[in-house]
């Protein structure tokens, strides 16, 4: 028996009720229900770090135009599948304003969500050739994507990136590229889990590799801009949101409204797909569609099969927040730097008792502060630290949940409440007592 915030012995029974065989390697939604039934149970405040899910008010802007566009009656019309103009329009302007890449209105297609982006991307990449089957993870990442390999039946291979930073990235993207049996690969940048970012050079070897071996690239951008390490805010003038698109044209960008907008509910993002990409024509397709090219498929055939567009005032509402953001008038990295000052406070705390940040650099420059962090305690293996830190209220997801071959946790900043910092130095302050290094 110890000491715990949490009574030590409410936490052995709500756990084993859950029957897992390994508790490192529960799901988010497992860690949640766990720690709201303990939280309910002996009445202690948990400090909820294992969803990303955004905590802070959705843009004004986009609720504005979407409460418009209702009561202007659209509710009744099924959505254009290509996408109302105003949205397709105002993506490819924003694209060329934080991005400095050039992509037409026609090859801005909404989706609900990017998790229906690359749903529809890992469908349409692995029907282009008959032999490329496998799409490629360059991990850690986000697990519901390959929950989608498996829920369509696919497959995906992947390797923990931590290891393969800069030039040793190239060989390593090589050895399975050169195998010819994959379709596309897919990363995020910033990263979740880590967030660390990939620099240009390595989004260069990217792209190289991409045209080298003729794969497409996946560019999930669900935290866009949201490198606070640089001014990426200011539209049509540098820095510029990095992207693999400056060095290949083999790429679909997932542009979310969940994070970088706070309009996650409403399930609303862009896909973005190369124009060369999406007038190619593949064998592949052509053979199971009888005819169409990357974009048509992706719209006409895919999306129609999976939703039949967008929810019009969605669109409606991300139009309105990307004209507003390229116009300069609504500064939506203000809004979301909440995340990193968060992130900076939190990772005080844990490293001052004896944590360390397990990706804590892009190289040689340290990562910056935002939405996510990754956590480990000496002597620990993730799940360990996981079902330990239960004990004391705090509860973060294992990394082994997400193509990570490093020991530790991923912790996310966007439910954190003010008061909770005393709390959680307090707590962990007697942690490690409890774990004398
Ligand atoms: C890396 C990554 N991709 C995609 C998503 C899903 O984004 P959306 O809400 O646009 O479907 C998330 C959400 O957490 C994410 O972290």
């Amino acid at each position: 028996m110890k000491n715990t915030p949490v009574d030590y012995q409410a936490v052995q029974k709500v756990i084993q009720a859950y029957g897992l065989p390994d508790f490192g390697k529960a799901t988010i939604r497992e860690v949640v229900a766990i720690s709201t039934e303990l939280e309910q149970q002996t009445q202690t405040e948990f400090i909820h770090m294992e969803m990303g899910v955004p905590g802070l008010k959705p843009a004004q802007v986009g609720v504005d135009a979407e409460i418009e566009a209702l009561q202007k009656g659209i509710a009744s019309i099924y959505p254009n599948i290509n996408g109302i103009p105003e949205l397709k329009n105002e993506a490819s302007r924003f694209i060329k304003a934080f991005m400095n890449i050039t992509v037409s209105p026609e090859s801005c297609v909404p989706v609900t969500g990017s998790m229906q982006g690359t749903y529809a991307s890992f469908m349409v990449c692995s029907q282009c050739w008959p032999e490329r089957d496998t799409i490629l993870f360059i991990d850690p990442g986000f697990p519901v994507q390959k929950q989608q390999i498996t829920v369509m039946g696919s497959r995906y291979e992947s390797f923990d990136v931590y290891e393969y930073r800069g030039e040793k990235l190239r060989e390593k993207l090589e050895s399975f590229l050169s195998k010819g049996n994959i379709a596309a690969m897919i990363y995020s940048n910033p990263n979740n889990p880590a967030w660390f970012c990939l620099t240009e050079d390595e989004l260069k070897i990217i792209g190289e590799m991409a045209d080298k071996y003729d794969v497409v690239v996946i560019e999930d951008l669900a935290y866009f801009a949201m490198d606070f390490r640089k001014e990426l805010g200011t539209p049509f003038e540098p820095p510029y949101q990095p992207s693999v698109a400056n060095y290949t044209e083999n790429y679909v960008l997932q542009i979310s409204g969940s994070k970088a907008f706070s309009y996650a509910g409403q399930r609303i993002g862009v896909t973005a797909i190369s124009d060369k990409l999406y007038q190619r024509i593949y064998p592949g397709l052509t053979k199971r569609y009888g005819g169409g090219t990357f974009g048509t498929v992706y719209i006409h055939r895919v999306l129609y099969a999976l939703s039949s567009g967008t929810s019009h005032s969605a669109q409606y509402a991300l139009a309105a927040m990307f004209k507003a953001a390229s116009d300069g008038t609504f500064d939506f990295i203000s809004e979301v730097k909440a995340y990193g000052r968060r992130a900076e406070r939190l990772k005080k705390i844990f490293t001052d008792y004896g944590f360390r940040i397990v990706y804590d650099h892009d190289l040689d420059e340290p990562i910056a502060d935002g939405f996510y962090f990754t956590i480990a305690y000496p002597g620990m293996t993730g799940g360990e630290l996981m079902e330990e830190l239960i004990y004391y209220g705090v509860s973060a997801i294992s990394l082994s949940t997400t193509g990570s071959n490093q020991q530790g946790l991923r912790a996310c900043t966007s439910f954190i409440k003010d008061h909770q910092y005393a709390l959680l130095e307090e707590r962990l302050k007697l942690f490690s007592q409890n774990h004398p290094l």
